[in-house]
């Protein structure tokens, strides 16, 4: 998963489904303040930073994008990845899980007018001369992962993004739900929680189509050309994904809280997973049913709603309430069980009681994967190849080094859950950090998100990179994150961070992404190739390679400097920034509640933080090794006390009490979120309730940091 975001400030990089949102104007950038260039760096860091190669990284490009991959297929892709870092030193195996995932066996769609003719959508992209894997025979259907296999024929109506208070809007202008198919705009929302909100408005199948509305400038309205002869989107592009209710329960939907094994019991999926069929279109295959609304309900304008209107020509946007038009919907799966391969690799630190996980996906909606994930894949093979030329001049790290090649994440994180829910018992006790890298690239533009305690990291690492921008190779990433967004994101769900940091342990996410006026990056689309990136995306493969060399500097200093480099003081300032939001929230809401109870635990915890830096100033000062490892271990430990075992209300997979994706928007993080949600679900019972849960877990943690 995961897609390009630029979203307003307070929201962050989302993984694996990100959307693009244009509001914040690029400035020119230039530095804003003194860092170095060239970065100066120490000879380690030169020696991991100059074993980077485009032309090696292009390889490991070329092989993944190559052969089909899809989640729980290619387990030679597996192995390979596996055996390459044993090449690099790593000591490499498969971790297998048995797990449910369902495939396409066939799928239709068909437009009928009052006349009675009648319009059918391909429901496939175009096979292009230019790009070779698209015409691999093995190539994936169009289809949407863990939907649900039925036929539906109805009326349809527009839903917009479908969230629920797009939902919300239509009942206010009565438009009727019940028994009627969906017609909704990729964007927003992660997908599965649009196929959610139409079930449970009582409708009967859902069709998403991809909008040239998110692509920015770059579109052929505006006069660009489309892939393959130019950088805007083809118009038969469509978005494969899973329709999973993702913000409910992240991995396989059979084995909720438990690890996917030949033996498990298997529960009921319909919690988590639609029970209404669901299928991806193209806007081209869109346009005429889109159009067969016009004239019908309300039109877009009036609707009056946030990413309602899109951007395809001859398109009103109407509700369609009282179009005559039918849809029939047919979507057949074939329901399995099977093995899924993470490929894990390891190097034992000197300390092996603090261990730093690296991981990317390495499954594809496609054969392609450039970006999604595979960029991120190819990154991770350099990673490895760095890191095993510094241990051959004897270097060794202080902490253990766990790269993970992950399967399955595309149909629901599904391969990093059921391993997660596998090593709890050792992750609670030794993980220091959980570094995630899915779509390394789609574009020029760097972005970052992370638990409050690697903001500090994450952003002096910056400055050590040289980030090609532009044809220019003057900046450091530094310069351009920080004329670009210059914010640290807030996690929300979306890749396999989640159930990491949903345990207490701290999380980045990374990647880099294209802007209003970069080319528009096909998300889960056969075009995701990669022809698609050695023309468009990234050619000459040069900011892959400084991603590659972020990532790599960042875990170097994770696992080699004697300080761990954690801040959790840095949780204060942003609890505080969290807390003025709530608050924000409680005013225009139309109840009252007491949030004095987590006001004061914030200033509990802030005072431990200053006894905890304090202590470590100390261990440093008078270099005082055991008092230098009881600090290191309280920064490891001291973010489990964020987590609560009973997890949210409905949700009780997300047990970080300070961030969790919205439930009604899957990526986008919402912070406190048992609070912020009741409050906005005007439950204020259930409100108070999670100002004490949350007042006491932000007490847990202080009283972990506190000497
Ligand atoms: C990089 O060079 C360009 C022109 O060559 C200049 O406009 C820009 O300010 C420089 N950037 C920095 C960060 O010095
Ligand atoms: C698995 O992936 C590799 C590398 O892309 C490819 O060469 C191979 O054909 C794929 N295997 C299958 C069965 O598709
Ligand atoms: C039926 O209606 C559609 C949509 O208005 C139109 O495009 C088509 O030409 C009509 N077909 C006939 C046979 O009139
Ligand atoms: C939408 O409807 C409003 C009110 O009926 C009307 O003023 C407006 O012109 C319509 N816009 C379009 C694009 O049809
Ligand atoms: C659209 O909605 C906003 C608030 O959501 C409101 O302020 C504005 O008046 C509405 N515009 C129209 C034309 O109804
Ligand atoms: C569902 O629709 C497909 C395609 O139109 C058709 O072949 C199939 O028989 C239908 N299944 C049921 C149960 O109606
Ligand atoms: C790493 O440490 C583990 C646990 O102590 C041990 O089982 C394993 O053999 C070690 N691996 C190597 C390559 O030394
Ligand atoms: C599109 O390009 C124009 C002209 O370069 C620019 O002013 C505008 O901000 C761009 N749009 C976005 C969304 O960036
Ligand atoms: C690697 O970078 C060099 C120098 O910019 C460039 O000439 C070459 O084409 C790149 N290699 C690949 C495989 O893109
Ligand atoms: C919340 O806002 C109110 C004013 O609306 C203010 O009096 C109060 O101090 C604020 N509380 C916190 C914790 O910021
Ligand atoms: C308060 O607001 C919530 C959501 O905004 C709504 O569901 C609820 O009905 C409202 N309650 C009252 C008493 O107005
Ligand atoms: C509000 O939450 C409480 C639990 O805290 C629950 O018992 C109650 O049913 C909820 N009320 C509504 C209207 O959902
Ligand atoms: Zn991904």
């Amino acid at each position: 998963m995961k897609s390009t975001l630029f979203l307003v400030a307070a929201i962050g990089a989302q993984a694996c489904q990100r959307e693009r949102n244009f509001e914040q104007p690029h400035r020119h950038t230039k530095r804003q303040e003194a860092v170095a260039f060239p970065p100066a760096l120490d000879p380690n860091e030169k020696a991991l930073v100059d074993s980077f190669a485009n032309t090696s990284i292009a390889t490991w490009s070329y092989y993944y994008t190559h052969g089909a991959h899809v989640a729980g297929t290619n387990k030679t892709m597996a192995q390979w990845t596996a055996d390459r870092w044993a090449e690099f030193g790593f000591s490499s195996r498969l971790d297998e899980y048995y797990v449910y995932l369902n495939y396409p066996v066939s799928n239709s769609l068909q437009l009928t007018y009052s006349n009675g003719s009648i319009f059918t959508p391909s429901l496939k992209e175009d096979v292009l001369a230019e790009d070779e894997t698209t015409s691999y025979p093995n190539s994936i259907p169009t289809f949407h992962g863990y939907s649900f296999s039925g036929n539906a024929s109805a009326e349809y109506v527009y839903v917009g993004r479908g969230q629920q208070v797009d939902f919300n809007r239509l009942l206010a202008l009565g438009v009727e739900l019940e028994g009627k198919i969906a017609l909704a705009k990729y964007g927003g929302p992660f997908r599965g929680l649009k196929v959610k909100n139409a079930q449970e408005h009582g409708m009967i199948g859902c069709v998403i189509f991809s909008d040239p509305s998110d692509d920015g400038n770059i579109t052929e309205a505006k006069g660009v050309a489309a892939y393959p002869n130019g950088p805007a989107r083809n118009p038969t592009t469509v978005q494969r994904g899973s329709v999973q209710f993702l913000s409910i329960y992240p991995g396989d939907p059979t084995t909720p809280g438990y690890t996917s094994k030949e033996d498990s019991l298997r529960a009921d999926i319909s919690h988590s997973t639609p029970h209404i069929p669901s299928l991806p279109i193209s806007w081209k295959d869109a346009q005429p049913i889109l159009q067969a609304l016009n004239g019908y309900g309300t039109n877009g304008t009036s609707v009056n709603r946030t990413g309602w209107v899109g951007a395809i020509p001859g398109v009103t946007y109407s509700t369609g309430q009282g179009s005559p038009a039918t849809l029939s919907l047919s979507n057949l799966m074939e329901p399995e069980i099977k093995w899924i391969w993470d490929a894990v690799g390891i190097i034992n630190g000197t300390n092996q009681d603090e261990v730093v996980i690296v991981g990317n996906h390495r499954d594809a909606w496609i054969v392609g994967g450039a970006a999604d994930p595979n960029s991120g894949s190819a990154v991770l093979i350099e990673l490895a190849k760095a890191f095993g030329g510094l241990t051959e001049t004897g270097w060794k790290p202080r902490r253990t080094i766990v790269l993970c090649s992950w399967d399955a994440e595309e149909y629901g994180l599904v391969g990093s859950t059921e391993w997660m829910e596998e090593y709890i018992p050792w992750l609670k006790t030794a993980a220091v950090s959980y570094l995630n890298i899915d779509i390394a690239v789609s574009g020029p533009i760097p972005d970052v998100a992370a638990s409050p305690d690697l903001h500090a990291i994450a952003i002096a690492t910056m400055k050590k990179i040289v980030w090609p921008y532009r044809g220019a190779t003057n900046y450091t990433m530094y310069d351009v994150w920080k004329s670009e967004s210059g914010h640290v994101g807030v996690l929300g769900s979306g890749s396999d961070y989640t159930s990491f940091l949903h345990r207490g342990i701290a999380a980045i996410d990374m990647g880099a992404g294209g802007g209003a006026n970069d080319p528009v990056y096909p998300y889960h689309s056969n075009y995701d190739s990669y022809h698609w990136m050695s023309t468009f995306g990234d050619p000459g493969f040069h900011t892959h390679k400084a991603m590659g060399q972020y990532l790599t500097l960042l875990l170097y200093h994770m696992v080699n400097d004697a300080v761990v480099p954690l801040e959790p003081s840095n949780y204060g300032p942003e609890m505080r920034t969290y807390l003025k939001a709530l608050n924000t929230t409680l005013a225009s809401s139309n109840g009252t509640l007491d949030i004095g109870p987590l006001d004061s635990a914030i200033g509990v915890f802030e005072a431990a933080a200053g006894q905890f830096n304090a202590l470590r100033s100390l261990a440093v000062n008078t270099s005082n090794a055991e008092l230098l490892t009881v600090t290191n271990h309280k920064a490891r430990d001291f973010s489990r006390g964020f987590t609560s075992q009973g997890g949210l209300p409905g949700r009780e997979f997300f047990q970080h009490l300070i961030f969790a994706p919205g439930m009604d928007t899957g990526y986008a993080p919402v912070t406190f979120p048992g609070i912020t949600e009741a409050v906005m679900g005007g439950n204020f019972t259930l409100a108070g309730e999670f100002v004490e849960k949350t007042a006491q877990a932000v007490l847990v943690a202080a009283g972990m940091l506190k000497t």
